[in-house]
């Protein structure tokens, strides 16, 4: 059963190939995309050692030259340092405009190889081959790639989309399962921004896809990659729309911040922060009770946390909230659900009314 799902953006349209076993056929679909003999494929130690041969026998078997492009596993990683690293790699191995990066990796591997791709002889051809769920229903679609700066993350990046995304379900299998978890937020966080009958779905299956059952898997990440297609069709660059991607995440970057990076995985801060923002639109009056404690449920029978942790202060989340890069021309921006499947950008929230629902998150531990 494979899945294709089109990014169509002009001439820089894609594919999404989502099914079992695709690394078998990588060789053949980058042969049929891009003129290059050899192919970067930047990839961490981790993920290599489980999937590396596949990969190469696949690429081999269509007559291409691998060249590996190692980085440690870790968020730490997707920096400057890393990526300069890369470009040495390939200027002294003399790849040329033609040949393709490869990311084969979950997110950290997508958004540097990414980000290499798009900056070494001011581009070359970008292959994703996410190998997280995460990866596979958000990080590797829509063309935003980054290093982190010591600063803050993703701080120096670009809009470079990839020829194609080759989301292969197998490789889910050695996820550790709170990875899976992490990866179920930005599914669960689909269904809220735009479809509420998705949503209703993973209220139905949602044990069998923390097992990774095939069928209801290969409808999950489909229809989140829609989505996110969807989106990123409409805006691109992230000029007004697209922010609603970015529902659960103010909140989420604070908790993130705060904890250095390493407390919580990316989904389960968003997961904090799409428990908040639905709060939030229960104090403003946007958005009925019971349909926030349906998100929070969900969330919570996901595995994930809706709480924000004990060691954070109140005064700490709110300060980083609004230091947060989505404080647009200094105007707070919350992307609040008006209903499941339905969300809005709202900005200009009161300060008081977020203080309000920040507190209640840290203060209802366990019992809402
Ligand atoms: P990750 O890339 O760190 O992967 C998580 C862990 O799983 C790593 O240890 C990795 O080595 C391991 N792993 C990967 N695939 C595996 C497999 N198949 N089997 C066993 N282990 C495997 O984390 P992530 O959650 O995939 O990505 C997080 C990153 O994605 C962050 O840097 C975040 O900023 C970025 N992100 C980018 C976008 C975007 O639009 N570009 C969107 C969301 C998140
Ligand atoms: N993950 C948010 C976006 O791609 O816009």
């Amino acid at each position: 059963m494979i899945r294709r799902v089109e990014v169509g953006l002009g001439d820089r349209s894609y594919p999404i190939l989502i099914g079992e076993g695709l690394l078998g056929s990588l060789g053949m679909e980058v042969r049929a995309r891009v003129p290059g003999e050899r192919v970067m494929v930047v990839s961490n130690p981790t993920v290599r050692t489980l999937y590396g041969k596949r990969a190469e026998e696949s690429l081999a078997g269509a007559g291409l030259t691998v060249v590996w492009a190692e980085m440690p596993d870790g968020e730490e990683y997707k920096s400057l340092a890393t990526a300069e690293k890369l470009y040495d790699l390939a200027y002294t191995l003399e790849l040329d405009r033609q040949c393709p990066v490869v990311a084969l990796g979950g997110g950290v591997v997508g958004d540097l190889a990414g980000f290499v791709a798009a900056t070494y002889l001011r581009g070359v051809p970008f292959i994703q081959v996410p190998t997280t769920l995460l990866a596979q229903v958000d990080s590797s679609v829509g063309g935003k790639v980054a290093v982190n700066h010591p600063k803050g993350k993703n701080i120096i990046g670009a809009f470079y989309q990839p020829r194609l995304v080759l989301a292969d379900l197998d490789v889910l299998k050695t996820l550790d399962p709170r990875e899976v978890r992490a990866g179920l937020a930005e599914v669960i966080k689909y269904g809220v921004i735009a479809d509420g009958t998705f949503f209703a779905w993973l209220e139905e299956n949602l044990e069998r896809l923390l097992v990774l059952e095939i069928e209801p898997l290969v409808h999950a990440v489909a229809v989140s990659c829609r989505i996110k297609a969807r989106v990123v069709q409409e805006d691109e660059t992230e000029l007004g729309r697209r922010a609603i991607l970015n529902f659960g995440h103010t909140l989420g970057h604070a908790v993130e911040a705060l904890t250095g990076y390493t407390a919580y995985r990316h989904g389960e801060a968003v997961a904090i922060g799409m428990v908040a923002a639905a709060r939030l639109a229960v104090a403003l009056g946007m958005l009925p009770e019971g349909e926030a404690a349906r998100v929070r449920d969900l969330i919570q029978r996901a595995g994930l946390p809706v709480e924000t942790p004990p060691e954070l202060s109140t005064g700490d989340l709110l300060a980083s909230i609004y230091r947060d890069k989505k404080v647009l021309a200094g105007r707070l921006t919350f992307v609040l659900p008006v209903e499941i499947g339905r969300v809005e950008i709202v900005r200009d929230i009161p300060e008081e009314v977020v203080e309000r629902v920040v507190e209640a998150l840290a203060g209802c531990r366990g019992a809402c």
